[in-house]
């Protein structure tokens, strides 16, 4: 469904060109939530505009590609990174971070769903026809269509996210990309737009990828995920994996700081910063943090590869311990 292949990425800045997504390779398939999960900072934002095909000044696709194909209606599709735009709304649609921002405040929600709407669709019914099968939609995902006289400024917050929801899968695209959809959210509305997320999978049957730093949000509905550190996917598999067997290090301490239910013991954060992309070190980004780091680490860039069937993880560690166990 969306094949990311080897992809760089970097901003371009007066200080020359900050790496953000370094040669990250992995696919995420059809009918499953994907997460992205990882440190404020490390570009999950900056992979997402990636997949979506946003990249515009400062951003450039340095080598690489995304690949999004799958079929809709009977009908086969294809498009990789540069062609991909062609098709938002249609099969790949979008809930940027801080999306309360890409509703215009001041033009009725009506308007907002219509003018997300392909020309091709529009010629096909009339506008009285499309209204009726928005307000149909809105009231399956048990939001009023009164809403659509609203303008986005007298909706709470909550409301604004579900209304962002119900625009970006009207046209039930095949992806939906959705960064930080809970973020800001008090926890009681943070668990209602989770849920409609849930419902809406289930209901399209089509792939929903989910960017949280909250590993909470992760272990209640992705079904896969990837971890990220610094620009780099260090981890990803089966989210039951990540969560009961972490492989690296970093994803380790991500879980590891976690509470649980009835262990009392004093949760550590983990210690030092990410290095800064301007000025990252050589070999694994990660070494300078890692108690576990080797020389080897301090030089060589791990690679990212398949340790257990659908479990992936860049960390020379474990090579040495594959070949301690041979
Ligand atoms: N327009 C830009 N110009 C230069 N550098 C940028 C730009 N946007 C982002 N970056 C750099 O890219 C890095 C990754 O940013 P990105 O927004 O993808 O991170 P993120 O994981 O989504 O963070 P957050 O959790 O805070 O949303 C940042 O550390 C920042 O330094
Ligand atoms: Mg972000």
């Amino acid at each position: 469904m969306i094949k990311v292949e080897h992809l760089s990425t970097s901003y371009s800045t007066i200080d020359g060109p900050v790496h953000v997504i370094n040669d990250v390779d992995f696919e995420i398939f059809d009918n499953e939530i994907f997460g992205i999960a990882g440190e404020s900072g490390c570009g999950k934002t900056t992979l997402l505009k990636a997949l979506y095909d946003i990249v515009e000044f400062p951003l450039t696709v340095d080598s690489g590609k995304v690949i999004l194909s799958g079929e809709k209606n009977g009908k086969a599709f294809s498009f990789e990174t540069g062609q991909i735009r062609k098709t938002w709304w249609n099969n790949i649609s979008y809930v940027p971070q801080a999306a309360q921002s890409v509703l215009n405040p001041i033009v009725p929600l009506q308007q907002q769903f219509l003018d997300s709407i392909p020309k091709e669709e529009k010629k096909r019914e009339s506008k009285e026809q499309i209204i009726k099968r928005i307000s149909t939609y809105l009231e399956e995902l048990s939001l009023s269509p009164d809403l659509l006289k609203a303008y986005p400024f007298q909706l709470s917050g909550g409301m604004r996210q579900r209304v962002i929801i119900a625009l970006a899968t009207f046209m039930a695209p095949n992806v939906v990309l959705a960064d930080e959809p809970t973020t800001a959210l008090d926890v009681v509305v943070q668990r209602g737009i989770l849920m409609m997320l849930m419902r809406l999978q289930k209901q399209l049957k089509n792939t929903m990828i989910i960017v949280s730093h909250d590993m909470g949000v992760h272990y209640q509905i992705t079904d896969r995920m990837g971890i990220m550190y610094s620009g780099s996917m260090v981890e990803l598999g089966r989210t039951e994996d990540i969560f009961e067997n972490p492989i690296h290090p970093y994803t380790q301490m991500l879980v590891g700081a976690l509470p649980r239910v009835g262990d009392k013991s004093q949760k550590k954060g983990i210690p030092g910063r990410p290095p800064a992309l301007t000025n990252p070190p050589p070999g694994c980004r990660f070494a300078p943090r890692c108690p576990k780091a080797t020389d080897q680490c301090r030089k060589e860039v791990p690679k990212f590869r398949e340790v257990m069937p659908g479990h992936f993880a860049a960390c020379h560690l474990l090579s040495r311990e594959v070949v301690q166990n041979v």
